[in-house]
């Protein structure tokens, strides 16, 4: 496995691949790898002939009083990851390669950043959105693979490719669960073993949303209220966001049909915590 930190070094050998007949399939990554980001790198060395990890904790992407100077960074620990699971390349740049400059370019994509996280994390998809799109003008791939847990995320950067037609497909993960039904975090290393017992809770309000809906129920507010009942089992969550919206569009969804994403965000102690599942309502 091959590691470089220049962006002439991977466009260099992405260019190689090509010249072989190589397919390049892509997964953006901060780093702090689970098991959640090699089932992507699974999934990306099954569809494509080479698989290529960037590891880059992105500034622009996180607020003023965020966890970016804390972030973990095992990058020993993630690379032995990564070559356990056959990665060909790793591309683990430096901030001032990424962002040599003063940035005054930006992605944003309008509408759908602006619910459900965006209220709570101002200018985050715009950092998510232009590193990306940074990053697929960098490495070039055929295919980038992305995990389900970040739902927005996945909207933005699907919205994004197919407004300005950028020339890859995405392609979407499940999201992977400890045994206990905590959504895989690297953000779950914050969490002191009281609050780690107490994360679960999320899941199970999220499922009591799924049984309701499989019930008949389509009333949105009435879910929420019996999904609050579960979060409130552990009053050291403090809820940002309960909602159901449009899978797709992530427009609010009064009364529910098709493709609904059930989505909850909150803090446990000093860590932020979002989960979701996507669930089919009666038809449109
Ligand atoms: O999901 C993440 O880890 C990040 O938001 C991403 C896509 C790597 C962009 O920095």
């Amino acid at each position: 496995m091959q590691v470089t930190t220049t962006i002439t070094e991977i466009r260099a050998w992405v260019r190689q691949a090509r010249a072989a007949g190589r397919t390049v399939g892509f997964v953006p990554t901060m780093g702090a790898l689970h098991v959640g980001h090699t089932s992507l790198i699974d999934a990306a060395a099954e569809r494509c002939d080479c698989v290529v990890v960037s590891i880059f904790v992105n500034p622009t992407q996180f607020g003023a009083g965020e966890d970016f100077a804390r972030y973990p960074r095992p990058l020993e620990n993630d690379l032995a990851l990564c070559a356990e699971h056959g990665v060909d390349t790793v591309f683990a740049p430096s901030p001032a390669e990424m962002y040599p400059r003063e940035n005054l370019t930006w992605v944003a994509v309008e509408k759908i950043s602006e619910p459900l996280c965006g209220r709570f994390r101002p200018g985050h998809f715009r950092g998510v959105a232009t590193v990306c799109t940074k990053l697929f003008n960098i490495v070039g791939p055929d295919l980038a693979f992305f995990g389900q847990k970040d739902a927005q995320q996945v909207a933005v950067i699907r919205r994004m490719v197919a407004d300005l037609n950028l020339p890859l497909e995405i392609v979407v993960c499940p999201t992977v669960r400890e045994p206990d039904g905590l959504a895989m975090s690297s953000r779950n290393q914050y969490l002191s073993p009281q609050e780690r017992k107490e994360a679960p809770v999320i899941y199970r309000a999220l499922q009591r949303s799924a049984e309701l809906i499989r019930a008949g129920e389509t009333d949105s507010a009435q879910i929420v209220g019996r999904m609050s009942e579960v979060l409130r089992q552990v009053p050291g969550l403090q809820i940002e966001y309960v909602s159901l919206v449009d899978a797709d569009t992530l427009e609010d969804l009064p009364q529910i049909c098709g493709r609904v994403l059930v989505a909850v965000a909150g803090r446990l102690g000093p860590t932020r915590l979002i989960d979701n599942i996507v669930v089919d309502g009666p038809a449109k």
